[in-house]
């Protein structure tokens, strides 16, 4: 993402301060020297994109950027963190679960805190902005209220959190840092282990969150755990920012959009069965070739999604399927096996993955039962056998 993006997104966090604090002039003309404009650029912009620099490189990979779950870059990180947190005039302190917190608390405050945040973690070999976005733009946002007197008097308790896991690089398993702040994080996410990929930083393979807490002076209890949690009561509200992680914004050359929700998504298992033959000796005739069954459901599936207006009825009296509950239907097939796998073979069998995700449930169980129907006539079609098994069903998280 271009730098000038990243000020426009700072100006929409500060817009969550009350317009009668944003609008009070300043006294100490230091609106006048940082940005009589009211953009601050000397900080929003530019020291926000040296930070962005800087916390890139803080990684445990030589030469790409890698910063797992309390690996010794993290702790690097945490240290940097702080420092920005505290410059911008927040209290801070690091919970059980590794996460960072810097808040400021206005005196007599009986409100609930705004939460801004994202995650310090990353993935392997990681672009700098991922988290660290969220997380620098929030410091900034803040420290500009800090620089022009209005902090202070802010009458709600605002903070900001640096969470320790997201990814779930190390244990596979995600959202270690927020969860935990959520209370849903389950006391035997202690036992997890993870895995030998971490022997070269020499993490022993096999080590367990609790030990690897441990090793870094954290409690790691169930009740340690449990004191990282925010009752709802005290939370009013959360503001992430966040790169788009994919090509529209940027493809419709838009600075900046709003999430609407978390898609609902549907994981399916398909198994085709056929005949394994030698590839020399069975005509072509008389194959019950799974790998073919495969790739045709494979690109039907395709124009299934790319195309759903041509399978699925919209019915404009029902208002069952509205050109933009259709929109956000993405489906992949992201993993394909065979068996037995070798160039002179026709397979006996052939399973892939299937992935649909849509913002509108009803249209996602409309496809998966549509793909499902289609499976079995293309499967009688080629005289193989298939199965599709679910895996997963989770419903759209809608935010308005
Ligand atoms: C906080 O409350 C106390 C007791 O109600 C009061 O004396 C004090 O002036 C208040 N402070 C602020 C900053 O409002
Ligand atoms: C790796 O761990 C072993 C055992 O804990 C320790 O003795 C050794 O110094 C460590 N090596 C490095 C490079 O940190
Ligand atoms: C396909 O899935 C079945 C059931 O899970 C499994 O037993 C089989 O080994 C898989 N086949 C391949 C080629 O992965």
């Amino acid at each position: 993402m271009a730098p000038s993006s990243t000020s426009v997104l700072l100006i929409l966090l500060l817009s969550v301060v009350p317009a009668s604090l944003a609008s009070t002039p300043v006294s100490d003309g230091l609106e006048l020297e940082l940005g009589g404009d009211g953009l601050y650029r000397e900080i929003l912009r530019d020291e926000t994109v040296l930070r962005l620099k800087e916390l890139g490189k803080i990684s445990d990979g030589e030469g790409f950027l890698e910063r797992t779950f309390l690996s010794p870059a993290s702790f690097r990180a945490t240290d940097v963190i702080i420092s920005w947190m505290k410059d911008a005039g927040l209290t801070t302190w690091v919970d059980q679960m590794g996460n960072i917190h810097g808040r400021f608390e206005p005196s007599n405050s009986t409100d609930k805190a705004l939460l801004i945040g994202s995650h310090m973690d990353t993935v392997i070999d990681a672009g700098m902005y991922d988290g660290a976005l969220g997380i620098i733009c929030a410091i900034s946002a803040l420290k500009v209220l800090r620089v022009t007197g209005k902090l202070q008097r802010l009458t709600r308790p605002v903070e900001v959190i640096a969470f320790s896991d997201e990814e779930g690089v190390r244990f596979q398993t995600t959202f270690l840092g927020s969860a935990a702040v959520a209370g849903i994080l389950p006391e035997s996410i202690l036992q997890v282990s993870d895995k030998s990929l971490y022997v070269a930083f020499n993490f022993s393979s096999g080590t367990t969150v609790q030990e690897v807490l441990r090793l870094n002076s954290f409690e790691a209890s169930a009740d340690a755990l449990g004191q990282v949690k925010y009752s709802p009561e005290s939370v009013g509200s959360y503001v992430e920012v966040h790169l788009e992680q994919g090509p529209v914004l940027e493809a419709l050359r838009y600075p900046l959009g709003v999430v609407k929700g978390i898609a609902g998504q549907t994981r399916l298992k398909v198994i085709v069965d056929g005949s394994q033959g030698h590839a020399g000796t069975v005509p072509m005739k008389l194959r019950r070739d799974p790998m073919v069954a495969a790739a045709e459901l494979v690109v039907t599936l395709e124009g299934l999604c790319k195309d759903p207006s041509r399978f699925l009825t919209y019915d404009e009296e029902c208002g069952c399927f509205t050109e933009e509950s259709l929109a956000g239907l993405v489906c992949t097939v992201g993993e394909l096996l065979t068996w037995p796998s070798a160039s002179n073979v026709i397979p006996g069998q052939v399973n892939f993955t299937v992935d649909i995700r849509a913002m509108d449930d009803l249209v996602r169980e409309t496809i998966v039962a549509s793909f499902s129907r289609i499976v079995m006539q293309r499967c009688d079609h080629r005289l193989v056998d298939c199965a599709v098994e679910h895996k997963l069903s989770r419903e759209l998280h809608a935010f308005f």
